[in-house]
Order: C-alpha cells, then sequence, then structure tokens
C-alpha cells in the first residue's frame, strides 16, 4: 500500500524504528505514544524539568519562580488566580479587536513597501498581542529589536571559561538590562498609580519584586510570542505552497478555518520538546500495557511523534486533514500546547491571532512568497526558527 506523503516542513532527524516508550543510554525515558505522553503530563506525580530550568534553578531560593517552572499547590493557585486573562470570551471581547488592528497595522507596512521579511510581521503581531496580556504597555519605542536580541536564532553558552562564554555572558546580562529599563520599569511604574486588569498588575498586588516581574514577563515573552510567531510564520508557508489548503482556507468559514490553524499546529509543534522529573511511581500506558515509570526519573516527551502516533491521530498521520476525526477530544491540536497542570494558558489566543494574522494576509492583493526560509533549531525545546521567508504583494 503507499504511504501518504508527510507533509510537514519541519524535519528532525530521528533514530527508526521508535518505540512509544524507550529508555535512552543516560537512562532517559523517552515517549513518543500520544497516550502515554499525555498520561505523564497529567500526572500529579512530576515535576517541570525542561525548558532551560537550569537557569532558574540558579536563582536565590528567595526569588520566586516565573510560572512556568514552578509545581504543586503553588502554581495552581497562580493558574488559578491568572485564568481570567485567557477565557475565550476575554480572548473574544479584548483581543481579537486588538490582533485584527495590529494585523492591519503591520500588513499596511507591506502594503505600503510591496515587500517584506514574513518573520517581522509574525513577531511584530505576537509582541504586541501578548504585551496586552502582561501589561508591557508603557515600552519605549524599539520593543521588538530588544526582543529579536534576547531571543537570537542562534544561542552560545554563557560562561566564563571560554571568550565565547563571556562574550554570550555578558550579551545576555545587557539584554535582561535594557528589556527591564525599557519595557518592564515603565510598565511596572504606571500599573502602580493605575492598576489595569494585566499580568502585571496582579503580580504587583501579589508583592513581588521587580526582579520577579521581570522574570515573569521574559517567560511570557518566550511561552507566548516566540512560539507564535514561529507558528504563524510555518502556518503561512504551508498555505504559501499547498494550493488546496489555502483555497480550503480562504473559503472557510471562521471554524473551518481554525480547523486548518490545528492541524497545522498538531504537524508542526512549536515546542517540540517537553521534559519531567517523576516525583512518585507514574503509570502510564504501553502497547503491551501499563508501564511504570518509578520515582526521580527524568522523561522526555517528543511532541512531533506523540502528535503523529496513528493509534491516536487515525490514518495517514502526517498529512493535513483539517476536522480529521482523532482521539484527541477537543484538543484538535494535540499536544502542541501541552497538557496537564502545565498546559498552554493562551492557547486560545495564539490560535485566534494566527487565524486573524492569516485571514489578512492571504487576503492582499497579489500576495505570495518570493523566498522560502531556511530552518534552523533550538534544541532545548525542540523549536523551529523560520527565517528568510520573503512576501510580496501588488503595491497599493
Ligand atoms: C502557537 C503558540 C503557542 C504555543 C505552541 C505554545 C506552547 C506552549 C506549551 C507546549 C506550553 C507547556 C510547556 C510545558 O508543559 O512544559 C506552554 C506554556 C505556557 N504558555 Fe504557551 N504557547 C503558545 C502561545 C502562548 C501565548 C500567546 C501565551 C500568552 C500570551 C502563552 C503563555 C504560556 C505560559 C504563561 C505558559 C506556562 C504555563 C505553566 O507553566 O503553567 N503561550 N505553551
Amino acid at each position: 500500500m503507499d504511504r501518504a506523503e508527510d507533509v510537514r516542513k519541519i524535519r528532525r532527524d530521528h533514530a527508526t524504528p521508535v518505540c512509544p516508550i524507550d529508555r535512552g543510554e543516560d537512562g532517559t525515558w523517552r515517549i513518543r505514544g500520544y497516550e502515554a505522553a499525555r498520561a505523564v503530563l497529567r500526572s500529579t506525580e512530576t515535576v517541570q524539568a525542561g525548558l532551560g530550568i537550569e537557569t532558574v534553578e540558579k536563582l536565590p531560593a528567595r526569588i520566586r519562580r516565573p510560572v512556568l517552572y514552578r509545581d504543586g499547590p503553588q502554581h495552581r493557585e497562580h493558574r488559578r488566580q491568572t485564568a481570567r486573562y485567557f477565557t475565550p470570551r476575554r480572548v473574544d471581547e479584548h483581543y481579537r479587536g486588538l490582533a485584527d488592528r495590529v494585523a492591519r497595522r503591520h500588513l499596511d507596512t507591506l502594503r505600503s513597501e510591496g515587500e517584506a521579511w514574513l518573520e517581522d510581521l509574525t513577531f511584530g503581531v505576537s509582541i504586541d498581542v501578548a504585551c496586552e496580556v502582561i501589561g508591557l504597555t508603557h515600552s519605549r519605542p524599539g520593543i521588538q529589536r530588544r526582543l529579536e536580541r534576547f531571543f537570537p536564532e542562534k544561542f552560545g553558552r554563557p560562561g566564563l571559561t571560554s571568550w565565547h562564554g563571556i562574550y554570550w555572558l555578558l550579551r545576555q546580562n545587557s539584554q535582561w538590562l535594557r528589556i527591564y529599563l525599557a519595557d518592564v520599569r515603565p510598565a511596572v511604574r504606571a500599573h502602580r498609580e493605575q492598576p489595569a486588569d494585566n499580568l502585571i498588575s496582579h503580580l504587583i498586588a501579589e508583592g513581588c519584586s521587580r526582579a520577579e516581574i521581570l522574570g515573569e514577563c521574559l517567560t511570557y515573552a518566550a511561552a507566548g510570542m516566540v512560539t507564535t510567531r514561529e507558528f504563524i510564520s510555518v502556518a503561512a508557508w504551508h498555505l504559501f505552497t499547498d494550493e488546496a489548503l489555502r483555497e480550503r482556507y480562504l473559503a472557510g468559514s471562521e471554524s473551518e478555518r481554525l480547523a486548518v490553524v490545528h492541524e497545522l499546529l498538531r504537524l508542526e509543534p512549536a515546542v517540540a520538546r517537553l521534559k519531567r522529573r517523576t516525583t512518585g511511581a507514574v503509570e502510564i500506558p504501553g502497547a503491551d500495557g501499563p508501564v511504570t515509570v518509578p520515582g526521580d526519573a527524568l522523561v522526555e516527551i517528543f511532541v512531533d511523534e506523540a502528535n503523529t502516533d496513528p493509534d491516536a491521530m487515525g490514518d495517514d498521520p502526517t498529512t493535513a486533514c483539517p476536522g480529521r476525526s482523532a482521539t484527541t477530544g477537543r484538543y484538535a491540536a494535540a499536544l502542541s500546547f501541552g497538557d496537564g497542570p502545565h498546559r498552554c494558558p493562551g492557547g486560545d489566543i495564539a490560535l485566534m491571532e494566527t487565524n486573524v494574522f492569516l485571514g489578512h494576509l492571504f487576503a492582499l492583493d497579489g500576495i505570495r512568497m518570493l523566498t522560502p526560509p531556511r530552518v534552523t533549531f533550538q534544541d532545548e525545546i525542540g523549536g523551529y526558527v523560520l527565517r528568510g521567508l520573503r512576501v510580496a504583494v501588488d503595491r497599493r
């Protein structure tokens, strides 16, 4: 039987064949099956162990950890208290209009100049929307450039034992300081005087220090801006190169368009590696019955593979089939937003802004791709970075 084409743009090297659950040479448990991955992420016997946690562990104990790196009752309480910024109603009433204005503004620049780098447009949109959620609303000009320098395409490893390490140490510290002075400090001052309904005001009311607010803002920037930027870019790349999918998208209702966006996010997870450490034995479903992962084990989840597990996604899991009948319930993007206590709170925002931006982009007269992007990877989160996708339109 012919195997259906694998339409994914992002190709990660995998040793083949692979088991749904196995152990690496260093003892790490590797999970590739959808059900097993979801069981680990939903378990209360696990804590965060990825996404640069080593850096956060070095912080003095008195500094409160950003949400991504907390676990247990304190984490649950923070999520409960901040859930109101992310409800579907809030997305509709507060962020949709904003996303619409922001997308039009960035695309106006494209229309007047005739050409642009897609990564600039998608970063602009995701920064403006996430800043509103966070409350980074009093920044000095140049936030996009500052964040671009804070999250470069390639990271070096900071340290004191080589010129390379010293360069990255100084560079990173100066980027923290720039963002603090130009974005976070003015926002904290303004919200101390006049609290608003956003994350920074909430953190101030909680008694967080400026360092803690800075850490939280940068976590949201990484979690909310960088991921959304890359995902919108890859979704646009698919629509530029797949005529049938593009036509289906353009002709679709809002919910049909969202189904396309979900399906593309399932196929191209912007965060493809999640890690957890078990705090007790965790039972997970394996091919031949339950498997027990012991306590204090490191578990790595291969989101891209779990998301294309045929047992959960049905036939031809690497093709784009919006609205496919899968066993993922209401999570049509499978594990691309994670699952369990750390499941992404910003999922609805990200899907809405992606849809708004793509809708406007592909409605432009003469919209076309001039050059495809080059793809690099951020190993720690298995993320992709797309740069160099040049778009053009008929000029006004
Ligand atoms: C396509 C875009 C996005 C993707 C693919 C994405 C993906 C993820 C994933 C996989 C996690 C879970 C990490 C883990 O379990 O270790 C996560 C957490 C998080 N995301 Fe998103 N995200 C996106 C957009 C956003 C947006 C727009 C926001 C906010 C404005 C946001 C805020 C967060 C926060 C605060 C967390 C930490 C939650 C916690 O640890 O409890 N994300 N995201």
